[in-house]
């Protein structure tokens, strides 16, 4: 079914996502059909009055008025309605579209998030879902209208007058080919606009991101240069595309007037022979312009279609990216304590990586213990936590909890019964008190603030400038390290759950931030599941299991004193202070 999907091209997709809301496509279309009625009809009558007036010297009669008015006023109906279907629906697709690409990186995990760039994500959820606005609004209107009016007028004129009718006929079809034409060579040049577009979104929110870097090695000159060069790339990429919106809606504007010449020669030359009627020659003059309309504004919307069509293929390609097929048990229920974890014949390799991150990992977390991991920097301990807590897959092997398989046990469920304090936490931009009730969302004011106590971070909150409800901007960067990592802790102490993974800071925190982090952690891991990947000689003293990684594979397991006199790998790593923090 993905293979099928991934063949099938973007502006099919675009059409079936259209398609998806029930009924849009079939309103749109007869809507379309009512509107080429009532314009052949108003069309009809404005001939009917103009021959009465001018070639038979009478008034028209006071009915061909008003219905000539509501013909008028209908028309315009319309094509409001139709306006307002065509927007109101847009807005759905859209946000059907965007809540399905947001869901879909969600699903994928922090780690298909770290691989695409984070600028060129954000471009796409923004600017791209703003292109996709005239896609859905004018673009696919556009084409249903040019389609049904098309077969209505053709087959209407051919029985009025077989010979224009042969015209609109031949003509139609080669104004639709010059489209197909140019728009092939301007997809691809929309496709590269997008493109350089996302990467001067991506470049610029990583110079932004990384500008004390940039200042303090004196380099924010040439990154301003570098931002300068990439917007002169998406100018001239750019103009090109503008140029050649310009000249498809030239073609189009030509094809269609030398198409209406040709109507109105061979019309003009049978009405001066007299083998034409001098109305039925104005109704089919009149009539013409009106069949080549929509071809012509297709032409102004064909661009704006081409744009959200490239936007849409990166959404598309993102949505098609292999999709872990979760397939968990119902109903798996894991219990509120003695939760183990075992792991067994684990390999992990990231993707396009030379060597695997993991190798051969076999051990286990046992319940209601402190578990430890030390090795150097690089050596996959990072990685064996993501695989625990579900953000990554082994490549081979399998990781059980309680005995039963993780890809049994739905993400809910594994995500309640483990808290997880990362080395990096991140805050959003809310209150305090509402990113640590990120954790429980249940929890008062009350609950919150004991959890901050147990974890020392009640005091430095207090002296904020509105306590717990001092808003937190991204990420917190009015915090520091030890502040943050307090708040972390507070987080899991919320939470309370079974499991506890935490990776300790590398970085030197002050003696009173790290007697607090220490008593807390202390406090948080009692009777808990623990895994701790620890940079602190005070962890590793304490914890009932040390499993020593290197390389990717763990070199060597037991408790501080067994290890120490083993003289090994570990021996050597805590007698060299400043590895990985303290440890
Ligand atoms: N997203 C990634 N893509 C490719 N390789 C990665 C990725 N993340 C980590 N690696 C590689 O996998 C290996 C293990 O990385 P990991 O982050 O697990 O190490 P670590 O033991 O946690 O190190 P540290 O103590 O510095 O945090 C390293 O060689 C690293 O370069
Ligand atoms: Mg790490």
């Amino acid at each position: 079914m993905q293979s099928q999907e991934r063949k099938e091209s973007v502006q099919k997709r675009l059409f079936r996502l259209a398609g998806e809301i029930p009924g849009y496509l079939r309103s749109l279309a007869l809507l379309s059909a009512l509107l080429t009625a009532i314009i052949i009809f108003q069309m009809y009558l404005l001939s009917v009055v103009v021959n009465d007036v001018f070639m038979l010297h009478k008034a028209p009669g006071n009915h061909m008025l008003y219905l000539l008015a509501g013909a008028f006023v209908a028309r315009a109906l319309l094509v409001w309605v139709r306006e307002r279907k065509a927007q109101q629906n847009t807005v759905r697709i859209r946000s059907a579209l965007r809540c399905k690409l947001f869901g879909h990186l969600l699903n994928q995990g922090p780690h298909f998030s770290q691989r695409e760039k984070t600028g060129e994500l954000v471009n796409l959820l923004t600017e791209g879902d703003e292109k996709l606005d005239d896609y859905f609004t004018k673009y696919i209107p556009s084409i249903i209208h040019i389609g049904v009016l098309s077969v209505v007028v053709i087959v209407f004129v051919f029985f009025y007058d077989w010979l224009s009718g042969l015209i609109l006929f031949l003509t139609a079809p080669l104004i639709l080919f010059f489209m197909w034409l140019i728009g092939t060579w301007a997809g691809k040049l929309t496709s590269l606009q997008w493109n350089k577009m996302s990467a001067m979104s991506s470049h610029f929110l990583d110079a932004l991101q990384g500008i004390k870097t940039l200042k303090i090695f004196n380099r924010n000159r040439a990154e301003a240069k570098a931002v300068s060069d990439t917007s002169d790339g998406f100018r001239a990429i750019t103009m090109k595309v503008l140029r050649v919106a310009f000249l498809s809606g030239m073609v189009l504007e030509l094809a269609a007037s030398i198409s209406i010449a040709m109507v109105a020669l061979q019309v003009g030359i049978r009405l001066i022979e007299g083998m034409m009627g001098y109305q039925a020659g104005l109704f089919i003059l009149l009539l013409t312009p009106e069949f080549y309309l929509p071809f012509r504004s297709l032409g102004q919307h064909h661009h704006s279609g081409m744009e959200g069509a490239a936007a849409a293929k990166k959404m598309f390609q993102i949505l098609d990216t292999m999709h872990r097929q979760p397939n968990p048990v119902a109903g798996c229920k894991l219990p509120e304590k003695n939760i183990r974890m075992d792991v067994k014949h684990v390999d992990f390799y990231y993707p396009d990586a030379a060597h695997p991150a993991l190798r051969k990992v076999n051990c286990s977390v046992e319940p209601g213990k402190l578990t430890a991991i030390a090795g150097h920097t690089g050596s996959g301990k990072t990685t064996f936590s993501y695989l625990l807590l579900g953000f990554l897959q082994p490549g081979t092997g399998q990781i059980l909890i309680n005995g039963i398989p993780m890809e049994d046990i739905p993400e809910k469920e594994r995500n309640r019964i483990i808290a997880y304090v990362p080395q990096h936490p991140h805050f959003f931009n809310m209150s305090v008190f509402e990113n640590l009730r990120l954790a429980n969302t249940q929890a008062n004011l009350d609950q919150v603030k004991e959890a901050c106590i147990k974890a020392g971070a009640h005091h430095f909150i207090t002296s904020l400038p509105q306590g717990y409800h001092t808003q937190l901007n991204e990420n917190a960067a009015r915090l520091s390290g030890g502040e943050k990592q307090r708040l972390a802790i507070a987080r899991a102490f919320l939470k309370d759950a079974p499991v506890l993974i935490m990776d300790e800071p590398s970085s030197h925190l002050d003696p009173e931030s790290e007697e607090l982090m220490a008593s807390a952690t202390a406090e948080l891991i009692k009777e808990r599941t623990t895994l701790i990947i620890a940079h602190r000689l005070k962890t590793i003293y304490r914890a009932n299991k040390i499993m020593v990684f290197d390389k990717g594979q763990i070199a060597e397991t037991g408790n501080h004193e067994s290890l120490i006199a083993k003289k090994g790998i570990y021996a050597r790593f805590v007698q060299q202070p400043g590895e990985g923090g303290e440890v």
